[in-house]
């Protein structure tokens, strides 16, 4: 089977010529992506994170520019929003892709609190507090295009049971915001990945918590998904190409919400060829 990598639009930096991006998480995995798609494509791009160092080396990779922040402390969303419209100009685009995943699946006996506080900080608070930044910025200016990082955990029962309930809530909201902020001219989505092959999925994997054979059973394609066919997706529901497009959630997962099910009829079936 031919394993494709996405991104086949515009390579000669057209799509968002003269557009400023902030991607938050964007030092690894799916921001990562997300970041460098952006830019190959023509916009000068912000990476907010946590991790200052990798930020700073796909900042310098793209051409870009790297904050520390932790999303999860509103004001300091506030003042790097004050600060990066200030230094470089208006924001166009937002990618919220920090965020943390829930490796362990642990029931409510064994899940902290700390950890379930932590995830709803990070995940659903700093989301929103992301998006109220930057979002009711670009409502002023009535131009403007925000794209969340929800999860296939927030569509489906789970056994993550504080990450499925924060994915679910920022599904939600990405409803909320983009009917709070139709009419001034911003549209928001979000993106529902199934398992993402990235450094946190990876780690996930590497320390028994997840079972890469089976996750990709699970899908209908047999595959995991790869963190450039998130950010192609995520171009295209930033880009003018998806006008129309508003309060909409995209899984992109390989056909895991289709698939799973299947496994109480023996599972899906093998490749024809
Ligand atoms: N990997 C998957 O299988 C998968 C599937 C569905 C959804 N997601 C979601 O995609 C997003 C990115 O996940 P990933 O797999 O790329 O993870 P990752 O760990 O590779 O990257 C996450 C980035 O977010 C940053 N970050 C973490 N907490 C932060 C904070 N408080 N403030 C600022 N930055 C912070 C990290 O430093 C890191 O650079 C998350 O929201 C995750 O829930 C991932």
């Amino acid at each position: 089977m031919t394993q494709l990598s996405g991104g086949t639009v515009p390579r000669d930096g057209s799509r968002f010529k003269g557009r400023i991006a902030v991607v938050t998480g964007g030092a690894s995995g799916i921001g990562r992506s997300c970041a460098e798609m952006l830019a190959e494509q023509g916009a000068r791009v912000v990476i907010a994170d946590l991790d200052l160092a990798n930020a700073t080396t796909v900042a310098a990779g793209i051409a870009g520019r790297a904050y520390a922040i932790d999303v999860a402390c509103a004001p300091e969303l506030e003042s790097l929003a004050a600060l990066i419209e200030r230094d470089i100009g208006p924001v166009d685009m937002l990618v919220n892709a920090a965020g943390i995943i829930q490796g362990a699946a642990l029931s409510p006996q064994e899940l902290p609190l700390e950890v379930y506080d932590r995830v709803f900080g990070v995940n659903l608070r700093g989301t929103y507090a992301a998006c109220a930044a930057f979002g009711q910025r670009m409502a002023v200016r009535r131009r403007g295009a925000i794209l969340n990082i929800a999860s296939i955990a927030g569509m489906r029962s789970t056994p993550l049971h504080a990450y499925g309930p924060m994915k679910a809530a920022v599904i939600q909201l990405t409803e909320n915001l983009a009917t709070e902020w139709g009419r001034s001219g911003v549209r928001v989505n979000c993106l529902s990945p199934g398992p993402v092959l990235t450094p946190a999925l990876q780690d996930a994997i590497d320390k028994g918590q997840r079972d890469r054979a089976r996750m990709e059973h699970s899908s209908a394609s047999g595959r995991l998904v790869m963190p450039r066919e998130v950010a192609s997706a995520a171009a295209f529901l930033l880009s003018d190409d998806a006008s129309a497009i508003t309060g909409v959630n995209l899984p992109v997962d390989h056909g895991w919400l289709v698939a799973s099910s299947w496994s109480s009829f023996g599972g899906v079936r093998a490749s024809r060829d």
